[in-house]
């Protein structure tokens, strides 16, 4: 085991684990939205930048996602400059979510809204301009439909997807703020080849994919 001090607590972590998953494991809160448990340090993707920390040596915030534990490290979760950062971060990412928490199958479920009470923000993103995206609703799946402007692009849903199948359906399309997840080759048609596991809609922190009989009529084009 690794031993290691975060905000003056010692902890251990077996050697390995990253220093996210060391201070999840202790009930050190850390805010995270693109990490996984079976994340290595190493293939972490840190895609949502919220897990900053600031560790002794290091002479720049880091991702707590990709920096392994190592004995007598000494890391710092809640400076002022890493809530800063961590603010920053999220409200990016909020630049492209629709804020309408009341009509969100994910109200009071949801990443964003613990994100955003822990942090102690709301869910504006100035100095960002919100950026949505057209259609607002992507209907192509038998069994759930995809909101865009719910979506952080976390990745959760594609990883999930290609751990669990040889022939992953769902992927990343289109580029920069167009970026959705979409099926596989972006064609709409490969979603009738899709198994519908579902494990992508329970890894969903936002209520982007939403199963269509758990919440039918009461949020398309409303979300
Ligand atoms: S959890 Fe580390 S960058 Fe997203």
């Amino acid at each position: 085991m690794i031993t290691l001090t975060v905000d003056d607590r010692t902890i251990q972590a077996p050697d390995g684990s990253s220093v996210l998953s060391a201070c999840l494991s202790a009930g050190i809160i850390i805010p995270h939205l693109c990490w996984m448990e079976t994340d290595s340090p190493a293939g972490a993707p840190a895609a949502c930048r919220l897990c900053l920390v600031e560790i002794d040596g290091f002479r720049d915030p880091v991702t707590a996602c990709t920096v392994p534990v190592e004995n007598g490290m000494t890391v710092y979760t809640g400076t002022e400059v890493v809530r800063s950062l961590q603010k920053m971060a999220f409200k990016l990412l909020l630049s492209v979510h629709r804020v309408d928490c009341k009509h969100c199958p994910a109200n009071k479920a949801c990443a964003l809204q613990d994100i955003a009470k822990f942090l102690g923000v709301g869910l504006g993103c100035k100095p960002f301009e919100r950026v949505l995206k057209e259609p607002e609703v992507d209907t192509h799946h038998p069994v759930f439909d995809y909101y865009p402007n719910r979506c952080v692009l976390c990745g959760l849903c594609v990883r999930i997807c290609r751990q669990r199948h040889r022939q992953p359906q769902l992927s990343f399309a289109g580029r920069g703020f167009e970026t959705v997840v979409g099926y596989f080759d972006a064609d709409p048609l490969a979603a009738a080849n899709c198994v519908s596991c579902r494990e992508c809609l329970a890894v969903c922190p936002t209520g982007a994919l939403v199963e269509r009989t758990a919440f039918e009529g009461s949020t398309r084009g409303n979300s």
